[in-house]
Parts: structure tokens; sequence; C-alpha cells
């Protein structure tokens, strides 16, 4: 749905060039929804500007829902629906006469019944009278992707669907966003700089970094690129335990790092749940008797952390 080549875009500014895109490689299944994650600045949206046509690129090629992006670029547009990060709607104008405008505009057939299916499925039924300006911030976000939806595309880019709304409508979001794709088998390409937005709604994940993707994987693969499962071992007895019980785990081959901190043991293992059994017997065989055992999967900041050299939050 979206093949990509060296995307680059660089530009120029008065205290001299901005690269903020690097050279960017993407392909992207029919059907998939994908999350382009990376801290302020990291070129996220200049991508997508490039990929929507808004922007011409310095360098590189790229086919999008199947039209050349530099030679037909009105092809594109009429296949794909873009919600940008700031959204656009008219504060002055109803709900219901936006949607019509936009249906207009992109000819769409019977816009009566589309608007009503689009305003059902993103809980917009009762706001249709209201003007723009009077919604709440995630009402006016369901109002900005109904417009980028209007003309049914097979293919969405969403800039941060979900910023600045609170848990609950982000939750809200990512059903309507998957039910886009379970129903209509809406392809979408999407923002974000939530590590658990892209967790929980993404099948596949590119983290972008200073214009360069920097890593990409399904979110459980990328996951899995950070050293393993963290298991917390919490020992009855700090003084004589912590080395029993590391001499007791040396040989264990899933164990690849162990580190003592008080009656606290952590250790970093392959493979969590199949190691688990395997530790407890060993550490028991030792005598080594332990209080509490905890095991933690590495979330995606863990991820970005490794792969960035930095925290997403410190860097947001
Ligand atoms: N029109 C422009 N002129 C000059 N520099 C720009 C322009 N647009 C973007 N940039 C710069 O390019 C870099 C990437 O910006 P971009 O908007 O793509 O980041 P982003 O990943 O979307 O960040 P955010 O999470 O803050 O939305 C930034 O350094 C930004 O200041
Ligand atoms: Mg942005």
């Amino acid at each position: 749905m979206i093949e990509a080549r060296g995307l680059a875009r660089t530009f120029s500014t008065r205290n001299g060039a901005v690269e903020a895109v690097r050279g960017v490689d993407l392909a992207v299944a029919p059907g998939e929804i994908v999350g382009f994650l990376g801290p302020n600045g990291a070129g996220k949206s200049t991508t997508l500007r490039m990929l929507t046509t808004l922007l011409a690129p310095t360098a590189g090629t790229a086919t999008v829902a199947g039209h050349d992006l530099r030679a037909d670029a009105a092809g594109v547009r009429r296949r794909i629906g873009y919600v940008g990060q700031a959204g656009g709607t008219d504060p002055g104008v109803p709900v219901g006469e936006e949607l019509a405008l936009q249906a207009a505009l992109y000819g769409v057939g019977d816009p009566g019944a589309r608007i009503a299916g689009l305003c059902a499925r993103l809980d917009l039924e009762g706001l249709r009278e209201r003007p723009a300006g009077s919604l709440s911030g995630g009402q006016r976000r369901r109002l900005d992707i109904a417009l980028g939806l209007v003309h049914g595309p097979p293919l969405v880019f969403l800039d941060e669907p979900t910023t600045g709304l609170d848990p609950q409508s982000r939750g809200n979001l990512w059903e309507h966003i998957r039910r886009m794709r379970g129903e209509d088998g809406t392809t979408v390409f999407l923002t974000t700089h939530y590590l658990d937005e892209a967790d929980a709604l993404c099948d596949r994940i590119l983290i972008i970094d200073h214009g360069r993707i920097v890593a990409e994987g399904t979110p459980e693969e990328l996951k899995r690129r950070v050293s393993g499962d963290v298991v917390t071992l919490e020992l009855a007895d700090a003084a004589q335990g912590a080395a029993r019980a590391r001499d007791a785990l040396a040989a264990n081959p899933a164990v690849r790092e162990a580190a003592v901190t008080g009656a606290q043991l952590r250790l970093t293992v392959q493979d969590g749940d199949q190691a688990l059994m395997g530790l407890v017997r060993d550490l028991d065989a030792a005598g080594v008797e332990l209080t509490a055992l905890r095991m933690a999967r590495p979330t995606l900041d863990d991820v970005f952390l490794t792969v960035t050299g930095r925290s997403l939050r410190d860097a947001a």
C-alpha cells in the first residue's frame, strides 16, 4: 500500500539547513496498522506530509495507494485520507455541514448515508448541529478523523490522533481505528509518541529518530530485542541469599544477567515464561528462600532507550 525509498526532506532556514528526514525506506501492506513512533522533532510529520503529497521530497521515491508520489500526486490524493496533527476544522461551521462540504469536495455518492454511517461509528451523532469550535478536544479529534474518512479511502494517515486526549477517549479512538480496519480493511499509518499506543494498536512499528528509522518490527519483536524478560526475586535473607542465589543460577542457561540490590535479585532471562520454573527449582534446591517473585516484559520504553540511547519521555 505504501512503498518508499530514500525519502528525504531538508528545510533551508535562516540558521542553515535542517535535515528533517534523512532517507526513509518503508513498506506497508494492505490492511496493516503501522505506527510511526518517535520523539518531538524526529521527522514523523514531515514524512507523513511527504507521503500525502503536501510536501515535496528533496530526494527519494514513493508509491502510495498504487500511484507514484511525484508523477501522479492527484491520483494519490484521491485514494488517501489525511488527518493532520493540528486538525483542520473551521470553528464556526456545524459538524454536519463540515462533513457535507468535505463529502461534496470528494464527490461522494450518497453523502447522506455515508455521513450518517461515519457519525454513528465515531460517536458524533448528537453533535451534528454543533459548531466545531464548541466541541471538546476528544470530540474534535473524532470529527477530524471523520473528515479524513468521508470519501472511504483505502489508506488513512493519522498524525498523532490521540495527543491531548484523556485515557478513556484514547481507548475509544483506538477502538474506532481498529474497527475501521476490521470492517473496511482500511490501511492505517499513524504517528504517535505514546509507546503504549503503538503497542496496543499497531501490527508493526517503525521507530524514527533524527530523521532516520532506527528500529522496525512487531511490538513483540521489538520488545524481544531488548535483552529478554526481567525477573525480580525478593530474598528472605539478604545477607546469605544473594550469594547463594547467584551460585545456584550460575549454570542456568536462561539467565543472561544477574544483579543484586539489597534483598532483591534482578535477573535478565531469555524467555521468562519458559525459564521461571527452572529458576525456582534451582533456588529451592540450593536452599534459597524467596518472599516474592515478579516477572516483567520489557516495554517499548525500554526498546526506545536501547535503540536510541535516550528515553522517549526525556526527549519529549
Ligand atoms: N517548514 C519547516 N521549516 C524548517 N524546519 C522544519 C519545518 N518543518 C519541520 N521542520 C523541522 O524538521 C524536524 C522534524 O519535524 P517534524 O514536524 O517532522 O517532527 P515530528 O516528528 O512530527 O515531531 P512532533 O512529535 O513534535 O510532532 C524538526 O526539527 C522541525 O523543526
Ligand atoms: Mg509531528
